[in-house]
């Protein structure tokens, strides 16, 4: 592991949502006040959804400025029990007055690379960097695989070693499915890295990688390191139970 996260453990999933809620709201409060707008982009898979459910609780966020992307999404239809964008539609977005074109969805149901491609594009458009830079991104939420994945970045394929591409497409090991993911030169060049990590399931490969044990250092979550953005993991007690 490259940089070590600031660790925060909370009593319980729900404690570690409605935590990651409060962070939110406070980067998004500063990032409007400082720049007009709040480019965000969600994980995927189960853990985000108490969160996003957080969210969607009445509170005091200007809503028309802040702009959702997502670090990776599922190569299915929105309205796939599958979709990490239909996920967040379900829990928060029909809940709260946000402009349609706020919603910067990954569009799963496209052909993988050519969306890999838009999408990347739609992140420069929206976060309007000069040239090549690498467009930094306010706050990049993830989540911490078993094998020690996080976005759609698996270990053992190309994609975790992409630097020249801020998008590109990966292969779920077990099951197959297509992905189109952020790579880690567009998560580590953003202001913020949020880690939400939740449950007994991920003690084991939470441990290996905090406790930089010699085979984590391939895992692609042991290669993000936000620099000179902030980097935080939040721990469940259940997700902490071997550090
Ligand atoms: C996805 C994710 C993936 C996820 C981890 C943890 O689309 O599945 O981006 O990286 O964050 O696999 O998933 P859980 O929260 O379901 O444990």
């Amino acid at each position: 592991m490259s940089r070590m996260p600031v660790i925060k453990i909370y009593h319980s999933s729900e404690n570690l949502a409605v935590a990651a809620a409060a962070e939110f709201r406070q980067l998004a409060e500063s990032a409007i006040a400082r720049r007009g707008q709040f480019s965000v982009a969600l994980s995927g898979g189960r853990t985000p959804e108490r969160f996003l459910r957080q969210l969607a609780e009445p509170i005091d966020i200007v809503w028309e400025k802040v702009h959702f992307f997502w670090s990776d999404e599922r190569c299915v239809p929105p309205d796939h029990a599958d979709s990490n964008y239909g996920m967040a539609n379900r829990t928060l977005f029909r809940k709260i007055k946000i402009p349609p074109q706020n919603i910067h969805r990954i569009r799963g149901e496209a052909e993988a690379h050519a969306e890999a491609k838009r999408y990347e594009a739609e992140i420069r458009r929206q976060l309007s960097v000069p040239g090549n830079a690498v467009p930094e991104f306010d706050l990049i939420l993830l989540g911490l695989g078993m094998d020690g994945h996080t976005a759609s970045l698996f270990p053992g394929q190309e994609t975790p070693g992409i630097l020249d591409r801020l998008c590109a497409v990966g292969r779920h090991p077990q099951t197959g499915q297509l992905r189109v993911t952020i790579t880690l030169p567009l998560i580590n060049a953003a202001r913020e890295v949020l880690f939400l990590i939740a449950g007994e399931s991920k003690a084991e490969i939470v441990a290996r990688i905090l406790h930089r044990q010699p085979e984590s250092a391939d895992y692609p979550a042991a290669q993000v390191a936000p620099i000179p953005g902030i980097y935080f993991w939040y721990l469940d007690r259940a997700s902490a139970r071997l550090i």
